[in-house]
């Protein structure tokens, strides 16, 4: 409308000034005429009257004089008559114009002077009459009296006002006239062919282009819709390339690398993208109210930290709730994004939630319900029903967001985490081609604590929407498969590890997720060596002995019960005061949530007590840094501390514990790991713990410290070999391998 307003406004003006011109020409000429003919009809009048009131005033007849008057009263828009005598006295008037007598006459005089007839407009009253005098001379021209006709005007108005609102009603008309055509013509020209080259470009976006879909337009847009077509066309040529290359490659490689990787997914999944949807996204654009400034974050999560550094090497497309408080303002017309921002290496789609969906949704059902319920920590779940209507109702959006994005055959979707329960089903309704994957990054629990779930049925069977489930264990598969074995109507297969529902198979599997470490690299960035430096001047770590934890802040991490084990272990190896600092980063995490809330308010509350406990001089043994630390300011942290901490109550995997052994490049350290984290499993030659334990966990602190350096170094190399040849890449390969040989790919 506003284009349309630009073009049309001008032809407006221009139209209306030129009317109005013409309008105001064509009402002079009009009055000028009207007030002509006037003066023609009141001379004549007066002219008539000449011989009858020349008798008059030379018989004095007063009598005839007022019939005469009278006798005017009758004609159309004739006002008045009057006779005057030769001083100018009033002798006769017609009765209904009176009032005239009073009126001032200056100009009486000049015409008994002048002998001369006036005719002239005259303010009578509230409105304007026209006025003639006719000087009544005898034979020999002397002067015998006056007589005045007096017209009304106000037709004349009248007339030139109706003139005017024919003028105004014809150009309304041709405004709208005008208008109307713009638009239809702009609807013709214009609208018309961008929409169907718009509806082209979007069926060309999903490689739908075909005999069904041909390009309709000619002229200009033509001519661009085809040069699209033919770019298209090579870059089909060159993918199939790449992809045919790409298998080749993949037969020599044998660790899993990004490019390893990128050969596999362009070999197994060709022209398809790669679509990736969870809930966390990987950046998140923050606006830091005290500075003003924008910042650019990855947040806390263990689904980001794997995921990333596989769409990195990939390219596809990320789709995730745009959490950040600045996010609308960095994202294009679809609400997308390179990422990462410097180097655009794939596509982060942001999807938005009002308030009232995230709280239901992300807070309510996601992190008070089902997140608890998954995790062996005694935090009760929540179920609401308002909450569980908003997660289907956040579900059916992202179902639609990435319906929107999908080509035209086979497309890849890969699902992550517990927000996402429903999804897979709502997809497959109405792309039943599409191959879909779920990944599970928390544990699944035993059909007992999963059938509290009043929603229990619409998950497991939205879940079994997807061809392929993952989990981290094997132990969480099998909990999996026995409750959809009891809570679901439907058939488990204990040989080929799948789920049968309805004639749609579903298969569960184990994928340890893990990081990509880089841990072939064995050199050191001249930055953290320089952060190492900045952080033990500030904290005076130099001779002393480091440990570190590093955990977004969540009842399930452990956190308290470290502090606990940090205390006992300082009680009963006092020595290590003075020698010994502890550095606990925390992330705040779900703050809105009253559990994690709370659980903040705890911490600080005991690290601070213990702190006070030991306090000497200016040492404490603990430092908390409770705010989010990027992947790179992390690194250093882990590679100055002689231990690492993972005390997880339950953890589908965490991936600190593989991260800390990742960045220690130089074998030194331990890990002291929590027997209840997926990572325990893999990690064999970490100093394994029961946190509920203190008194062993405080064992196993003394331990961490006291092992001599050649075993740390040797179980430092086992659990890197472990992460090496079980990166994030090799994690990716086997999901996508998997399905491939399911689906025959
Ligand atoms: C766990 C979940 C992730 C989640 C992360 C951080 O690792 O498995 O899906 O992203 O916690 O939690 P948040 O709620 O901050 O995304």
């Amino acid at each position: 409308m506003r284009r349309i307003l630009l073009f049309v406004l001008p032809i407006l003006i221009i139209v209306s000034v030129a009317f109005t011109i013409f309008g105001i020409f064509q009402v002079r000429f009009e009055e000028e005429k009207l007030i002509d003919d006037l003066k023609r009809k009141a001379k004549s009048v007066a002219e008539s009257m000449d011989l009858s009131v020349k008798h008059l005033l030379i018989t004095a007849d007063l009598k005839n004089a007022n019939y005469l008057v009278e006798k005017f009263e009758a004609r159309e828009r004739l006002q008045g008559c009057v006779i005057y005598n030769k001083k100018g006295q009033i002798l006769a008037i017609t009765k209904k114009f009176t009032d005239w007598k009073n009126k001032e006459k200056p100009y009486l005089k000049e015409v008994l002077n002048n002998k001369e007839p006036r005719g002239e407009l005259e303010k009578f009253k509230e409105y304007t009459v026209y006025s003639y005098i006719l000087p009544i001379l005898d034979d020999e021209r002397k002067i015998l009296g006056l007589v005045e006709v007096i017209h009304d005007t106000s037709y004349v108005f009248t007339r030139l006002a109706e003139l005017w609102r024919r003028i105004s009603i014809t150009l309304i008309s041709l405004v709208i006239l005008i208008l109307f055509t713009s638009i239809f013509l702009n609807r013709q020209i214009f609208v018309l062919p961008v929409q169907r080259l718009t509806e082209w470009f979007r069926h060309f976006q999903k490689g739908e282009i075909d005999d069904r879909h041909p390009i309709k337009e000619k002229g200009e847009l033509g001519k661009l819709a085809s040069e699209v077509e033919q770019v298209a066309l090579s870059l089909r040529v060159v993918r199939r390339t790449i992809s045919d290359e790409a298998l080749i490659r993949l037969q020599k490689e044998e660790l899993w690398t990004e490019e390893k990787l990128r050969n596999l997914i362009h070999a197994k999944l060709g022209e398809n993208a790669l679509f990736v949807v969870s809930n966390r996204e990987p950046y998140m654009h923050v606006l830091d109210e005290t500075t003003g400034m924008t910042k650019c974050i990855s947040p806390a999560s263990g689904v980001v930290t794997a995921i990333h550094p596989i769409l990195c090497a990939c390219g596809g497309t990320w789709i995730a709730h745009g959490s950040g408080n600045a996010d609308k303002k960095f994202v294009n017309s679809k609400d997308k994004l390179g990422i990462p921002p410097e180097d655009n290496r794939y596509i982060l789609k942001r999807v938005w939630l009002t308030k009232e969906e995230e709280e239901g949704y992300y807070y309510g059902f996601a992190n008070e319900g089902l997140w608890p319920l998954c995790h062996n920590t005694h935090t009760r779940p929540i179920f609401r029903e308002s909450d569980w209507q908003m997660y289907k109702k956040v579900n059916q959006k992202f179902a639609s967001s990435i319906l929107e994005e999908l080509p035209a055959r086979n497309p890849f979707i890969f699902i992550q985490d517990y927000h996402f329960t429903l999804l897979a089903k709502m997809i497959k309704e109405k792309r039943p081609d599409a191959t879909i994957a779920l990944f599970w990054h928390i544990p699944w629990p035993n059909p007992e604590a999963f059938s509290i779930c009043p929603y229990q049925e619409e998950i497991l069977s939205g879940m079994l929407g997807s061809d392929l489930i993952g989990f981290h264990v094997q132990n969480h598969c099998n909990n999996f498969l026995d409750t959809a074995n009891r809570l679901l109507e439907s058939r488990v297969d204990t040989e080929k590890f799948s789920v049968m529902r309805f004639s749609k198979e579903t298969y569960i599997r184990a994928f340890p997720i893990s990081v990509d470490g880089h841990i072939r690299s064995r050199s050191f960035n001249v930055e953290p060596i320089r952060e190492i430096q900045r952080l033990k001047k500030e904290y005076e770590l130099e001779g002393k002995i480091v440990g570190v934890g590093v955990d977004r802040i969540d009842y399930t991490k452990g956190i308290v019960e470290r502090i606990l084990a940090i205390d006992r272990f300082l009680e009963k190896y006092p020595h290590y005061k003075k020698n010994f600092v502890f550095i606990q980063l925390g992330a705040p995490s779900r703050t809105h949530i009253k559990r994690y809330h709370d659980l903040m308010g705890e911490i600080d509350e005991i690290i601070e007590k213990k702190n006070w406990k030991y306090l000497e001089g200016g040492w404490k043994p603990i430092i908390y840094l409770e705010r989010h630390f990027s992947a790179d300011e992390i690194e250093p942290y882990y590679m100055i501390a002689d231990f690492c901490i993972v005390s997880s109550l339950h953890d589908g995997m965490n991936l600190v514990a593989k991260e800390y052994v990742a960045a220690k490049k130089d074998l030194s350290g331990s890990l002291i790991l929590s027997q209840f984290t997926g990572a325990a499993r893999e990690l064999t030659d970490a100093i394994q713990i029961n946190p509920y334990s203190i008194e062993d966990f405080s064992e196993a602190i003394r331990l961490a410290i006291e092992m001599p350096m050649e075993e740390k170094r040797k179980r430092m190399e086992n659990m890197r070999k472990v992460i090496t040849e079980n990166n994030v890449y090799r994690w990716a390969a086997n999901i996508i391998t998997e399905l491939a040989a399911l689906k025959k790919m």
